[in-house]
């Protein structure tokens, strides 16, 4: 499909699957060759991380564990005011090499808050692999170690991200139509 409408909006074709999935094999070849050897776990992002975490754990070679996260949000008192707070770990990732994997990032406030709190657990490492990148946006020093495509700040959705909770579901990106 060409063109697609969820909701409100009309969305065209920015990256096909097919694509995905090439540049998702060059990810994962990385990976075997870095983290071979190592205690790996990954750590999922919910909900939108999830099926490039699926296509990305399929083509990894050695013995790995994976759990799934969400970021909740919740009002607390600290520095930044607003926080949202990490749930779901139930790995023991002490010790271990820990890849966070991300749909995207955007500002990278999720994903400084992400590498945060998964430092709390006292890990041997935290990789960073994110499927999208939006360079113009992202403010942080950190520099994420797996990227697959460098995009240009606009709205994206399918291969798990949605507009309004829609859209996950899609194997190939779309972009916003202006
Ligand atoms: P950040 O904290 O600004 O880096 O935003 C990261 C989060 O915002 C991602 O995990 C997504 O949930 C959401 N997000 C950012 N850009 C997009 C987009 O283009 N489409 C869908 N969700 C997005
Ligand atoms: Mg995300």
């Amino acid at each position: 499909m060409q063109h697609i409408t969820l909701l409100d909006k009309k969305f065209r074709i920015f990256i096909p699957g097919d694509e995905i999935q090439e540049e998702i094999q060059r990810i994962a070849d990385q990976m075997n060759a870095d983290l071979e050897g190592e205690e790996v776990v990954f750590v999922g992002v919910l909900n939108g991380a999830f099926m490039f975490a699926s296509d990305l754990l399929r083509r990894i070679r050695f013995d790995v564990r994976i759990t799934f996260v969400k970021l909740a949000s919740y009002q607390g008192i600290s520095s930044s005011g607003r926080v949202k707070k990490l749930i779901g770990i139930n790995e023991v990732l002490q010790d271990k090499t820990v890849v966070i994997v991300e749909d995207i990032i955007d500002t990278g406030n999720t994903i400084e808050s992400m590498i945060e709190q998964v430092s709390g657990f006292k890990p041997k490492s935290v990789k960073v692999a994110s499927l999208l990148l939006k360079p113009d946006l992202y403010t942080k020093d950190i520099r994420p170690d797996y990227i697959g495509f460098r995009i240009p700040p606009h709205f994206v959705v399918g291969y798990g991200l949605d507009y309004m909770g829609l859209g996950r579901n899609l194997p190939d990106l779309y972009v916003l139509e202006d």
